[in-house]
């Protein structure tokens, strides 16, 4: 096995801002490998969501690189970093991110159907995947008749249902209370554990520690400690 899943390696980010700018990722180097569930944790503003978009290649650095199965995404084109995307990643969003109109099965569809999988399969990994997340009774209720809690299971299984090696979450217990917020963190454990995953997720509730493999706090841009 050649590497990690992911590295990034001394990033940046930086914003211009009224007199100056703003270094909202301030040299990172992390790598994070398959089976790991790396939980990024740091207060309001520490620059999460900005280095989460940068390791997913929605947003580009300023400065450094960033590796997904080795392959430097500077090197890629808009297009090209949208089918790694597609291929290779999954992402989960605190808001979720659900059609609520459509169905669970349909929601947890689109991304095998935007990857050309057949009518068949993305049936049986649709159904195969909301089970996994412990919804499966849910698979026909629309998104709205859904609580917020089976909402973000969803969001968890259309994430996996493409069968992604590396998943992103932003808050993704964010406006979950803390029980459902634990069990949320428990499912992410078993995924990294059962699959050939990486989990790389952003969040400020610290009960995260429990179940992240790895625990890093951000603050000012720059990563702090890990545990
Ligand atoms: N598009 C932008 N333009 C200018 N500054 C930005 C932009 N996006 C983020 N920033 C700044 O970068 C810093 C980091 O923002 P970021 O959203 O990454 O923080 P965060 O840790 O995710 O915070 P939160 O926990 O509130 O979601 C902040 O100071 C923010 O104001
Ligand atoms: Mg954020």
């Amino acid at each position: 096995m050649a590497g990690p899943l992911l590295e990034a390696r001394d990033i940046w980010r930086t914003y211009p801002s009224g007199e100056g700018e703003v270094h909202a990722v301030a040299g990172v180097t992390l790598a994070v490998a398959v089976g790991e569930f790396v939980a990024l944790t740091g207060r309001s503003g520490s620059g999460k969501t900005t280095m989460l978009n940068l390791l997913g290649g929605l947003d580009r650095p300023t400065a450094g690189q960033v590796y997904i199965d080795g392959v430097d995404l500077a090197r890629l084109g808009d297009r090209q970093i949208t089918r790694l995307r597609r291929e290779r990643l999954g992402f989960i969003f605190q808001s979720y991110g659900l059609i609520p109109t459509l169905s669970a099965l349909e929601n947890v569809e689109l991304p095998m159907h935007l990857r050309g999988w057949s009518w068949r399969q993305r049936q049986e990994r649709a159904i195969e995947t909301l089970k996994l997340v412990g919804i499966g009774a849910r698979v026909s209720h629309r998104v709205y008749e859904l609580s917020g809690g089976e909402q973000q299971r969803v969001a968890i299984a259309r994430a996996l249902s493409a069968q992604p090696g590396l998943i992103l979450a932003d808050e993704p217990t964010g406006s979950l209370d803390t029980a459902t917020a634990a069990s949320i963190w428990q499912l992410l454990l078993e995924i990294v554990r059962s699959s050939n995953v990486a989990v790389v997720a952003v969040t400020h509730d610290l009960s995260v520690r429990d179940y992240a493999t790895r625990t890093i706090s951000m603050q000012d841009g720059r990563l702090e400690a890990a545990s």
